[in-house]
């Protein structure tokens, strides 16, 4: 049996398309390995989110290049850098086999297939294949899950049709395309009959599902009528979704909060500034106030919601006063945990072209400064927590020690304790005795 070898850059897409890739190939009788050593084939599933992100898979790359010098390997790139670079990879490092874009991640097990069947007679040659296809939202729906696996990703849309500035994944990832909602019920079902409890939607901008594509029902966006769905099966304990943007975050999605039971209350919702001079330059088509307003809103209807954000630090043009407002918006909104970015000007995007690039020595000084501010705040929300009792969905084995467990709260904190196997699966109260920044930690309630 070949062996295949996958390592996933990038964000929570990529993690399921993998996912997707892993239970393709085991379709057509390849095994997965976590061995580089023991692997036939070595497939990196790419980002392009930032320069940083590329270069540590063109390290990689160029380190597996010294590896296939000495041994028979095949190497595969997909998902955004490939699309992103195509064969312009494969000049860089020529011992790249496969080159399969964003659209074309569920041919892959056939191109292998291919190859292996047909080695005596071609050997050699990048296949690069990188165009789009009609529908390819709908073809990567097959699972792999780990055993006991609780938690799981479900794509329900792809691609994005959003011009933010900095932003490359409109160009590799395509225009927006939804999957239809029967697909992800039944994708949900299968995932409710092997054990899963609680499922993350995701999407560029999730709450755009199938806008202009599904009809509104009583003045419900399909995002909601999906929602909707998903509460109505049995089985699914949570639901989460990643990552809503501000534009469409309207009345009828803030009103399920609240309502729907099993919908968490806690939401991800990417800012990036909170200087609306900045959010114009960015081309987010929001301001700070209307952000604001959907917090309230939010919290009006469950009071200790939690709020996550992605911001970008050092765009062009970020005056120390537009940077101001954003760690003064962290003291005024004390969001639990945050991704803050230091910008990275991305090939094909306007910022990149923008006059007022800002140092890397000043972007590294506001990342840590706004670091600083979120961690006070997401020690004070921890800290409060102590002598409380959190519902939590055990996951699994902590690493931390041999009877260390793990899970989140509702609100999405990592809570760790004491306990034993069977614990996996269920939702246990946990007292929770002390707090870091990034974790509760406690025993389960006797
Ligand atoms: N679709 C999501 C974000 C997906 S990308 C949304 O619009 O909310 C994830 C995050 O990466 C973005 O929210 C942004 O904060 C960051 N990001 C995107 N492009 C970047 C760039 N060129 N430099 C630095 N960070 C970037
Ligand atoms: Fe990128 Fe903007 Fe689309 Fe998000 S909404 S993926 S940041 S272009
Ligand atoms: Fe990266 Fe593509 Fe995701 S660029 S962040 S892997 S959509």
């Amino acid at each position: 049996m070949k062996q295949v070898f996958i390592k996933t850059y990038g964000c929570q897409m990529n993690e399921r398309d993998t996912e997707a890739i892993r239970g393709l190939l085991k379709s057509h009788g390849y095994g997965i390995t976590d061995e580089v050593h023991n692997a036939d084939v070595i497939l990196l599933n790419t980002c392009s989110i930032r320069e940083q992100a590329e270069m540590k898979a063109i390290g990689k790359l160029t380190s597996l290049f010294q590896q296939k010098k000495r041994r028979d390997l095949l190497l595969g790139v997909f998902g955004c850098m490939a699309q992103h670079h195509g064969i312009e990879l494969q000049k860089r490092i020529p011992a790249i086999d496969f080159i399969i874009g964003t659209e074309k991640l569920h041919h892959i097990a056939d191109y292998l297939d291919r190859h292996f069947a047909n080695t005596a007679v071609n050997p050699k040659g990048t296949i690069v294949d990188v165009t789009a296809e009609q529908d390819s939202q709908n073809k990567i729906s097959t699972r792999d899950l780990k055993p006991g696996q609780v938690s799981a990703f479900v794509s329900i849309m792809q691609g994005c049709n959003m011009h933010c500035s900095y932003c490359i994944v409109p160009t590799t990832r395509g225009q927006e395309r939804y999957r239809p909602m029967k697909d992800i019920l039944d994708e949900i079902q299968y995932l409710i009959i092997h054990g899963v409890k609680e499922v993350t939607l995701l999407g560029q901008i999730v709450n755009h599902y199938g806008q202009g594509t599904f009809p509104m029902v009583d003045g419900k966006s399909p995002f909601v009528q999906l929602l909707e769905a998903i509460q109505g099966l049995d089985g699914i304990e949570r639901i989460r979704f990643m990552s809503p943007h501000p534009v469409g975050f309207r009345h009828d999605l803030i009103g399920c909060f609240g309502r729907l039971s099993k919908l968490c209350p806690h939401i991800h919702l990417p800012l990036q500034s909170a200087s609306d001079h900045i959010l114009k330059a960015m081309k987010r088509p929001y301001s700070c106030d209307i952000f604001r307003q959907i917090v309230q809103r939010l919290r009006e209807r469950v009071p200790d919601m939690a709020f996550s954000t992605d911001i970008i630090v050092g765009f062009p043009g970020e005056t120390e006063e537009d940077f101001d407002k954003t760690v003064a918006f962290f003291d005024e909104i004390a969001f639990d945990m945050a991704f803050i970015f230091k910008y990275s000007p991305r090939s094909h995007t306007l910022a990149a072209f923008m006059e007022e690039q800002i140092a890397e020595s000043k972007k590294e000084e506001r990342q840590q400064v706004l670091l600083k501010t979120l961690e006070r705040h997401s020690y004070e929300h921890n800290r409060k927590l102590i002598g409380t009792t959190q519902q939590v969905l055990v996951e699994g084995k902590a690493h931390r020690g041999e009877s260390k467990f793990f899970g989140r709260n509702a609100h999405f904190r990592k809570v760790i304790f004491d306990g034993h196997p069977e614990l996996i699966g269920q939702t246990v109260g946990i007292i929770i005795e002390r707090a870091s920044t990034t974790a509760l930690l406690g025993k389960v309630l006797p």
